[in-house]
């Protein structure tokens, strides 16, 4: 007889009808409301909400400036484009990101490093960036890994010795805090993706921090075509393209959207830590898995829930519970193929077995749906879930 003890692989009752996925937007009706005021204004685009929505994200992450782009992605290229990058600089980064944090310096002709991440968090290891640096190094770009900030004061320290700037690709970090300050208001230039499975969401959009008058000023101009509206203001028609820039800007429409999203930030990310906290408690009587690590004086946000899998305690590998796990209608997910494996990068050298780390941990992990809109309900079925598939494949 089929029970639910069968997988659903095997053609047992799924513990979900419907598939959960491993995040989700959530917009309400104030924010439908919010942009549909924008639909009737004036202005969609580069208009008041946009200046509006820079100031309250500067104010929630206690930086000086913050400038709205049109993806994380335009996000990291602005800010590697700030700091200066171009061909001949050597720029260091971590293999376990998505692969738009190295490919803002492919985009400037900059070559990029990979060095390799703490084995617990996952994040950029301080020791294995300083064994890479080099008279050419011109920036760090650290990720903080599922939301946990980076090792931000060894690498500040590494930057003020070697003389390079460190950019923090925060996607994944709004709302987190490290040693009891906000991340966005810590390196010199800090990078946030607004895509909607983030903690608030524009659609598509992106937002880099910073505390330095320069450095907002030169992401001003490349968003704009590297167009300087200091001109504009004086003489009314008159604009001048100093540099080669791009259109990166975020309209008004998406701004609302933003705005009214950021009101909710705290609570989505409270909602994503009691998630995380409720998976944690759960698994610790787990052998099969470990739960993520977190550091102290660190608060995550939380994008992530990212388990590793015991493979000496399973008789099956990472593919067959990811696969028996979605047939339960539970989306898990993967997070990430190492950047250098993919074969754009193979094409400038890269080859498998330099990060052992990175790529040692990529064998055996996945990533639990977690997004605050889940229910206790939900996060119970990830919880059954997994018991029932481990429990099925322990040794
Ligand atoms: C670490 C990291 N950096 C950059 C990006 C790119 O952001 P976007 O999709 O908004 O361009 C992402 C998006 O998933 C990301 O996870």
């Amino acid at each position: 007889m089929m029970t639910q003890a069968t997988l659903a692989l095997d053609g047992g009752r799924p513990i979900r009808a419907a598939m959960l996925p491993y995040g989700r937007h959530r917009v309400d009706d104030a924010d439908i409301e919010a942009v549909v005021a924008v639909l009737r204004s004036d202005r969609l685009t580069t208009g008041p909400t946009v200046d509006e929505f820079e100031a309250a994200f500067a104010k929630a992450v206690g930086a000086r400036y913050a400038v709205a782009v049109s993806s994380g992605t335009a996000a990291l290229h602005a800010a590697a484009s700030a700091a200066g990058i171009g061909p001949g600089d050597e720029v260091i980064t971590t293999p376990m990101t998505f692969a738009a944090t190295a490919n803002c310096v492919r985009y400037l002709g900059g070559t990029v490093v990979f060095a390799d991440v703490r084995p617990d968090t996952l994040n950029l290891d301080p020791a294995k960036v300083e064994a890479w640096i080099t008279p050419r190094t011109k920036a760090v770009i650290t990720v903080d890994y599922a939301g946990q900030p980076s090792e931000l004061d060894e690498l500040e320290a590494l930057a003020a010795r070697h003389g390079f700037t460190l950019i923090e690709d925060a996607s994944h970090a709004l709302g987190a805090t490290y040693r009891g300050r906000p991340v966005g208001c810590l390196a010199p230039l800090t990078t946030f993706s607004l895509h909607p499975v983030k903690h608030i969401t524009t659609g598509e959009g992106g937002m880099v921090t910073t505390n330095e008058p320069a450095l907002a000023a030169r992401l001003r101009i490349f968003r704009n075509h590297g167009i300087t509206r200091e001109h504009r203001r004086r003489d009314g028609w008159l604009y001048e393209m100093v540099e080669l820039g791009y259109n990166y800007r975020l309209t008004d429409i998406q701004s609302a959207l933003g705005l009214s999203q950021l009101e909710r930030l705290t609570d989505q990310v409270a909602r994503r830590r009691e998630i995380a906290a409720t998976y944690t408690r759960a698994f610790a009587t787990l052998p099969e898995i470990e739960p993520p690590v977190t550091l102290a004086e660190r608060e995550s946000a939380w994008h992530l829930y990212v388990v590793r899998l015991r493979l000496d305690r399973l008789r099956a590998g990472r593919a067959e519970v990811f696969r028996a796990l979605q047939a339960e209608n539970i989306g898990v997910n993967v997070h990430y193929i190492p950047v250098p494996w993919h074969p754009y990068y193979a094409t400038l050298g890269f080859r498998p077995g330099a990060w052992p780390r990175a790529e040692g941990a990529y064998e055996r992990m996945l990533s639990l749906p977690i997004f605050p809109a889940m229910t206790d309900a939900d996060v119970e079925d990830v919880v059954h879930a997994v018991e029932k598939v481990l429990g099925h494949f322990r040794r």
